[in-house]
């Protein structure tokens, strides 16, 4: 029952990457075109080459997928497929997470990318009701120099849909701080700020990403749990955080669902939207990430509808768009 009203709720995702939405089939496909890149052609043994000892490990299996994108039909056939899934779970909206800068390096034309990414986003609309947005965003572990080539493809190319600039990779070791000029630089033209913190290192990255990067949302921020002062002020600023439990179980940040700090997120009053990350490299879905939460947290439907409304809320969708999904969600009958 808790499944079928999970499904009815209109929903939106608000952190997933390109890459790490690739379908399985599409990986296989692209396996077969590319045996350099050392991704396995074999449907079992790409559930095993998913298995993932921990976050590093995970980066890397990630960049062997990057690495086989080549051109604008490969980027067509992600933000399509995407879509596809998006629609079968009644996801209505989606800001999805590109990097321009590692497709550059892995041989991608810039224009490839763009056209690639236009044309998949005028399907979804046209083909499965399915709106999406762009969110650009930096390699940390590159540095500032990727830091400068994202911002200047971001704000140079401008494209339709693009609503925000961010920030991924490893947290260790790679400073928030660094590119405070780049997203003072992208907030200045309107773009949003939505780095991820806080997901493999402690509280003090999220502070940095609030302090230094003007952080409107906070890329998974899980850590910022440890934190009574960060969760204050998260509360107080209304600053979001785009929780992924799947995905912190599957790259080792969380030993289950269960011990999550989703709960004690919730407890505080935080701005918590549910989200799947990389979704086949994960296993996840965003239904599975609602029921998973909801029954391991033992939320009511009313909620469960507050965790989509969060996502509506915080997402970029212009004011009148946000009313009409609310409306939708609270008409969602809990029976
Ligand atoms: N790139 C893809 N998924 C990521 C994640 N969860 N954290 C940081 N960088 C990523
Ligand atoms: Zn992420």
């Amino acid at each position: 029952m808790l499944r079928e009203y999970i499904r009815a709720l209109p929903k939106v995702e608000l952190h997933v990457h390109l890459v790490g939405s690739a379908s399985v089939d599409t990986v296989l496909a692209l396996a077969k075109r590319h045996p350099e890149a050392g991704v396995p052609t074999d449907r079992g043994e790409l559930a095993r080459f998913y298995e993932f000892r921990d976050f590093d490990h995970f980066l890397k299996v990630y960049w062997a997928v990057q690495s086989m994108l080549r051109d604008r039909d490969d980027i067509h056939v992600l933000v399509a497929g995407l879509a596809g899934e998006l629609a079968r779970q009644n996801v209505r909206y989606a800001e999805v997470t590109v990097t321009p800068y590692n497709h550059v390096l892995d041989g991608m034309a810039g224009d490839e990318l763009l056209a690639g990414l236009a044309s998949g986003r005028a399907e979804a609309q046209r083909d499965h009701g399915v709106e999406l947005a762009w969110v650009f965003d930096i390699p940390g572990e590159k540095g500032v120099t990727a830091g400068r080539e994202t911002l200047a493809f971001a704000l140079g190319e401008r494209p339709d849909g693009l609503v925000a600039f961010g920030l991924a990779g490893p947290e260790a070791g790679v400073g928030r701080a660094q590119f405070a000029p780049f997203f003072t630089a992208a907030r200045e033209a309107g773009l949003h700020s939505v780095p991820h913190a806080g997901e493999t290192t402690g509280p003090a990255t999220v502070w940095s990403a609030v302090r230094d990067l003007g952080a409107e949302r906070i890329g998974h921020g899980t850590s910022a749990a440890t934190d009574p002062a960060l969760l204050d002020h998260l509360v107080e600023h209304a600053i979001a955080l785009e929780v992924c439990p799947t995905s912190n179980v599957r790259t080792g940040q969380v030993p289950s669902i269960a011990a999550h700090p989703v709960r004690r997120l919730l407890g505080h009053g935080v701005v918590v939207t549910l989200n799947t990350d990389d979704p086949p490299m994960f296993g996840a879905t965003l239904e599975g990430e609602y029921l998973a939460v909801a029954s391991t947290s033992g939320l009511r439907h009313a909620e469960v509808a507050a965790l989509a409304a969060n996502g509506v809320r915080a997402s970029f969708l212009p004011p009148e768009r946000k009313t009409e999904l609310l409306a939708e969600i609270s008409a969602v009958p809990a029976a």
